[in-house]
């Protein structure tokens, strides 16, 4: 039986537990995950693509295969074997854009397939913007961002500052 690969892409700038949630699922369900972060400097990121990569390596360990991407994500299902694209769906705000993206991933590659998760309610409200800008400003992102992440925000963020 062909091996299900399944690709969770993003850009995880940074890696909230909603993003955690979902690659959970994903282990549940696929034969292998592989964790694909994007390379886009145009967003400009607050955290590089490697230090991102060491972050999420840091917590899924073995379990899943973590590497980065440029170009078509159709392009590096076809280099990594992978047949489903994974997407987290948090709210129907996030169905069109997501929508369009599957239809074009399909059109563009018949052999890729979108599948979308829901994480935990607890997490449905929780986006790597809200996190950046939360953090900045003060709030407690404790129970919503993993440990080594919130070490890195603070490190990047709020230098100096006591833990
Ligand atoms: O976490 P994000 O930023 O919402 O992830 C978006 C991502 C990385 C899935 C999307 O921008 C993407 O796949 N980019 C790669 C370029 C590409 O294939 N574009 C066409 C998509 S239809």
């Amino acid at each position: 039986m062909t091996k299900r690969i399944a690709v969770y892409p993003g850009s995880f700038d940074p890696l909230h537990n909603g993003h955690l949630d979902i690659i959970e699922r994903c282990r549940t369900i696929f034969d292998e995950v592989v964790v694909a972060v994007l390379y886009n400097e145009v967003k400009k990121p607050l955290f590089t693509v490697e230090e991102r990569i060491e972050a999420i390596r840091e917590l899924v360990g073995d379990t899943c295969r973590v590497e980065s991407f440029s170009g078509l994500l159709v392009d590096f299902m076809d280099r990594v074997g992978g047949n489903v694209v994974v997407r987290g769906l948090r709210a129907v705000s996030d169905f069109e854009y997501e929508f369009q993206m599957a239809l074009m991933n399909r059109r563009l590659n018949p052999r890729v397939e979108t599948v979308f998760l829901m994480p935990k309610e607890d997490y449905i409200y929780l986006s790597s913007r809200l996190v950046k800008e939360v953090f900045a400003l003060g709030g407690d992102l404790r129970g919503l961002v993993p440990d080594p992440v919130l070490a890195r925000l603070r490190q990047r963020l709020r230098p100096g500052a006591p833990a």
